[in-house]
């Protein structure tokens, strides 16, 4: 059921998280991980893992966990300041993230991150705009709460969040597999798709804005 508008906006608060969370807004962040980036490769990782890397990206000064709350808490972004972050700053947990992966038969997403390590992910995607991207913020996770979605709680969010975080870049990119926040980051944010990753089962788009 979605609620209406004038109530579920009126006292959302939108939050940089600087310190440790506690165990039921992790328990929060890995449920709606789960269930609305259930392909990315964070949400195919066990919920140790999974608090394990949160724990990381609250603790790097080049990478922040944002949440939006009224009450409970519906719904989490995660952005780094450029994307090679999110491989240097997880060096030691490489292999038992790759044991988990493998240990839980996540097939596709083993797939997916040789195809990102032989770098030929990346064809459908200009020399110059690979450039931009490489030296961009990047929005590796957002997503809000299903019965919350589709009143504007996603638009206020990233907003906030590019506000926070643009210092110094001049882009910001992100990622999806999925229509509908494509249409969201297109129509909402006005972010231009500049390509396409190579992906099993389908291609990702590749969404850039100038901050
Ligand atoms: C994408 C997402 C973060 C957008 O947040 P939101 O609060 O639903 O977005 P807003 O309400 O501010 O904007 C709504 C617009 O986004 C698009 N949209 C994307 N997903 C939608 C959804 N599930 N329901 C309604 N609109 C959605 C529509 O174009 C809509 O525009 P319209 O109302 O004119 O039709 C959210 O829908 C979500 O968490 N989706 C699942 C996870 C995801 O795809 N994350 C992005 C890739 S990492």
């Amino acid at each position: 059921m979605k609620i209406k508008k004038f109530k579920s906006k009126s006292h959302l608060k939108y939050k940089l998280i600087k310190e440790k969370l506690d165990f039921k807004s992790l328990d929060k962040i890995i449920s709606i991980l789960k269930s609305e980036n259930g392909s990315s490769i964070l949400a195919n990782l066990s919920n140790k893992n999974i608090t394990k890397y949160l724990n990381i990206v609250i603790k790097q000064d080049n990478m922040s966990l944002f949440v939006v709350k009224n009450s409970d808490l519906i719904g989490y972004a995660i952005v780094t300041e450029k994307p090679e972050y999110l491989i240097s700053n997880f060096k030691k947990l490489k292999i038992p993230f790759l044991i988990d992966l493998i240990i839980r038969l996540k097939i596709l997403t083993l797939i997916n991150i040789f195809l990102s390590i032989i770098k030929i992910d990346t064809l459908f995607i200009n020399l110059r705009n690979k450039e931009i991207v490489k030296r961009s913020l990047n929005l590796n996770l957002l997503a809000v709460k299903k019965k919350y979605q589709g009143i504007g709680v996603g638009t206020k969010f990233l907003k906030f969040i590019i506000k926070k975080t643009k210092k110094n870049s001049k882009y910001i990119s992100c990622e999806t597999n999925d229509k509908k926040s494509k249409e969201f980051y297109e129509k909402k944010l006005n972010f231009q798709t500049i390509g396409w990753k190579i992906r099993v089962p389908i291609f990702i788009n590749i969404l850039l804005k100038r901050i």
